[in-house]
């Protein structure tokens, strides 16, 4: 038997003035047959400015979805995205597009993602031409240059003239020419080759502080977002396990979901220990998100999964609070920004 979530104000969303993305309990069904998919459920995270929040989890646990639904493409099932405080769901027509040009999204395929008969510079335009922003040459220069592309070499070529990673370098141009707030990247470099990787990698850095940009950075590998990220969420099965500050989820990992994606990365600290501590790797197969089971979705995996966790969804807890002073009131406070979704966790 499991039980619903009765959450109503998650406690993993802070309470701060400078949140730009605020999902509230965001659920995406699928329809496919006579099956329904749910690929999110009741998933609550924020993101606030100037931050990179990674978003990781295996192959199908949903993360282009939740990407997907923050552009409102489509609409989520249930709950909300909030941009700037503004719902967007409650947009629609002329005003969700307007919106919209503020989050822009780039994806993991970038050939297939550019339209192979036009012109560089009439793809980084694209949006210009749409919204008929005014200094569009002079906006198309700048933001190609940014990206390292040299206007007068390449603006008049096409897109199949360019490398894997040059065609990365367009789209991000493209999608930095509206000027928006928020940048997701849907596994950016992992169709890239491995020596290119690092340079798009350095360069999403070095437009994140150029354009004052708040990033969602979505990978299946917890060592591709490490030195990117700010804080990181970790995704199971449609659902969110754990999320808090990147340097304590990776050094203190309280989901065994999340001490398993860590496990696997080879050389990574503090897993070799965890490895020689004997602790399994990940087995078994991702259940089906059209049959998710009951409780807590990761108990088919889970080397410490009792019987409660059958019976009963587990619901998000601070990991540790920390005491702090706060300056203004000089009264004692206790933080955590490190939340997880176990009954047991570690
Ligand atoms: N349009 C759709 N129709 C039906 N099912 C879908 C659709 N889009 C996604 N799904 C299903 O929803 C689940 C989540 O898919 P999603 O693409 O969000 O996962 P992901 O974490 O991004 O995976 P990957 O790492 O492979 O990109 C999967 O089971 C997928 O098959
Ligand atoms: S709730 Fe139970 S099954 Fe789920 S991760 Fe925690 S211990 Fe494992
Ligand atoms: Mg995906």
């Amino acid at each position: 038997m499991s039980d619903k979530p009765v959450q109503t104000s998650p406690l993993q969303l802070r309470d701060r003035g400078d949140i730009v993305l605020r999902i509230e309990h965001l659920s995406v069904n699928f329809r496919a047959g006579k099956q329904t998919v749910q690929a999110v459920s009741d998933l609550s995270l924020d993101v606030a400015r100037g931050e990179t929040l990674g978003l990781v989890g295996e192959s199908g646990c949903g993360k282009s979805t939740v990407g997907r639904a923050i552009m409102q493409l489509p609409p989520p099932t249930a709950g909300k995205v909030l941009f700037q405080g503004q719902d967007l769901g409650l947009l629609s027509g002329e005003a969700l597009r307007q919106t919209r040009t503020a989050l822009q999204m780039i994806f993991q395929d970038p050939i297939s993602s550019l339209n192979p008969r036009r012109k560089v510079r009439d793809i980084v335009a694209e949006g210009l031409q749409i919204w008929g922003r005014p200094s569009q040459q002079a906006r198309v220069r700048e933001v190609m240059e940014a990206v390292g592309l040299d206007p007068d070499a390449v603006a008049d070529r096409r897109p199949h003239q360019f490398s894997g990673g040059q065609c990365q370098r367009i789209c991000i141009a493209r999608s930095l020419a509206l000027d928006p707030d928020v940048l997701i990247c849907d596994e950016p470099v992992s169709a890239l080759d491995v020596s290119v990787q690092a340079q798009i990698l350095n360069l999403l850095e070095d437009m994140k502080q150029r354009y004052q940009l708040t990033m969602v950075f979505v990978a299946h590998n917890l060592a591709v977002v490490r030195n990117v990220s700010d804080r990181v969420a970790v995704m199971y099965l449609g659902k969110l396990c754990e999320i808090g500050d990147t340097g304590s989820v990776y050094a203190r990992p309280a989901h065994p979901y999340t001490r398993a994606l860590l496990a696997s990365i080879p050389d990574m600290n503090p897993l070799s220990r965890h490895q020689q501590d004997g602790l399994p790797l990940l087995h078994g197969d991702l259940p089906s998100p059209a049959n998710p089971p009951s409780g807590c979705r990761f108990r088919t995996r889970c080397p410490n999964a009792q019987s409660l966790c059958a019976e009963k969804e587990p619901l998000m807890q601070a990991v540790r609070q920390t005491v702090q002073n706060d300056p203004q009131s000089k009264a004692t406070v206790e933080v955590s920004d490190h939340f997880v979704a176990c009954h047991f966790p570690l």
